[in-house]
């Protein structure tokens, strides 16, 4: 099915027969080989209706799209080791990195990678589970041809409604202001309320207090360029 930027499968990353292709991606080979603090999708998907189980504890669970290098998930779960922290990233190479930068840090009980496709989440992320929801730099599809693919969407904040508990906060970050006006429109009607918009947080500040952040490694590439950084803030209600 292909439906806004829906047109990948979810979960199968390794046909068996393909291990020993020469052009084989040798991070697809690695993240499956490295456990705890990585994720499967297929790991992911096992723990559908049961995340306490991944961290071997409940605590409120924290998820962040699109990880990258990990900066801010290892960061924030530093920062939180009350929070159970899951972060989501499609590159087979970033998850790797971004298990490096968990073990650095020492928040391997506290943080997990899964390697996973955003668009997909309501099968591995069941309703009402997540406490927080952050999204840092998400790839902005500039060209209006490519406007399907952005995940800031209608299809991404009805997503959202679902999945977070009531009170619990998005958090999104971009350099792209398109994204920003995406998610805020596409939270009308939902339930739904904005807490704060700034733009350029480098100079005006972020809307949520600034000792809860963690700079990530897109935002400080922008930074270094002074080049502005928008967020926005939305409650669940
Ligand atoms: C522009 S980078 C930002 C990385 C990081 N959040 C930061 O601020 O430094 C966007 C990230 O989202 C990931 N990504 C893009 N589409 C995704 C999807 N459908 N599911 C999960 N991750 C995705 C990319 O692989 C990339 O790591």
């Amino acid at each position: 099915m292909t439906q806004f930027g829906r047109n990948t499968v979810p979960f199968a990353d390794l046909d068996p027969d393909e291990v020993t292709r020469p052009d084989l991606n040798p991070y697809l080979l690695l993240h499956r080989q490295l456990g705890p603090p990585v994720l499967t999708a297929e790991e992911a998907k096992a723990y559908l209706g049961r995340w306490d189980a991944a961290f071997a504890r409940p605590a409120p669970l924290h998820v962040e799209i699109g990880s990258g290098n990990g900066f801010f998930l290892s960061g924030m779960a530093a920062k939180h080791p009350e929070r159970n922290w899951l972060g989501i990233e499609i590159r087979f190479k970033r998850v790797v990195l971004c298990a490096k930068k968990i073990k650095a840090l020492g928040v391997g009980d506290n943080a997990r990678i899964a390697r996973y496709d955003a668009w997909w989440l309501e099968h591995i992320l069941e309703p009402g589970v997540v406490a927080g929801l952050y999204v840092n730099h998400p790839d902005p599809w500039a060209k209006d041809s490519e406007a399907k693919k952005r995940l800031m969407s209608p299809f991404f904040a009805a997503w959202a409604a679902s999945a977070m508990q009531v009170g619990a906060m998005i958090r999104l970050k971009s350099d792209h202001l398109p994204n920003i006006d995406a998610l805020q429109a596409a939270i009308e009607g939902l339930p739904f309320a904005l807490r704060g918009r700034v733009e350029d947080i480098e100079h005006n500040g972020t809307p949520w207090p600034a000792e809860d952040d963690v700079i990530t490694n897109y935002q400080s590439k922008f930074i270094k360029r002074g080049l502005p950084v928008h967020a926005l803030w939305v409650e669940r209600i």
